[in-house]
This record gives structure tokens, sequence and C-alpha cells, in this order.
């Protein structure tokens, strides 16, 4: 199990949920309220699944792809440890998962 905790972008907001391994982040943030709408179902063509993942997960994490990167380029916010949630899987190694929500969002389908 991997304890992923949610941080509203103020941080006055913590949300911690249990999620299997192979779990899209995407899937557990939306299923526990979270304000990332992913408007494009995980197509990386909106940019609305931006998170920041914590510094200290961060390097746990597969690379970016090139595409994902490309995205997060037009990321409202977007911080070296930005990540876009609908490309983050959780793993049977991850034990913990930290993201904070960068607070807007820029929704490049509509652009
Ligand atoms: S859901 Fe659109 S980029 Fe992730």
């Amino acid at each position: 199990m991997t304890l992923v905790r949610f941080i509203s972008a103020d941080g006055s907001r913590i949300v911690e949920v249990d999620a299997k391994p192979g779990e899209r982040v995407l899937e557990i943030a939306q299923t526990h309220d979270q304000p990332l709408e992913g408007v494009c179902e995980g197509q990386m063509a909106c940019s609305t699944c931006h998170v920041i993942v914590a510094e200290r997960h961060a390097a746990l994490l597969p690379r970016p792809s090139v595409e994902e990167e490309d995205m997060l380029d037009f990321a409202w916010g977007a911080s070296r440890h930005s990540r876009l949630a609908c490309q983050l899987y959780t793993a049977a190694d991850m034990p913990e998962l930290e993201v904070r929500m960068p607070g807007a969002a820029v929704n490049m389908q509509s652009r």
C-alpha cells in the first residue's frame, strides 16, 4: 500500500488515502474530492491534473516523459517537482507519496 497525502494549495487541508500498487494518482485524487479536473482523461493535453510532488518523493518516481514535460511548461505555478497526476502511479516499493495542489489550473484544451 502507498499512503498518498494530498495537501491543499495553502496547506490548510490534508487528505491521506491508502492506495494499492498501480493506482493512478489522478483517479485517487478525484475519488477523494481533490480539485484536479483531469479534463483530457490522461491524454496529456490539458494540464488540469498538475500537482507538485514533495521534494523527498520526487526522485522516487520515474522521470517524466518529454510529452509530460512539454505539458508541464503550460501548467499554472509549475515548479521543479511538478508532475501530471494522470501520469503518476503508486507502486509496491512506494510507501508514501505526498503531492500539493497548485492552487489554479490552466486547461490547454480550451486555448
Ligand atoms: S488529465 Fe489532462 S494532462 Fe493529465
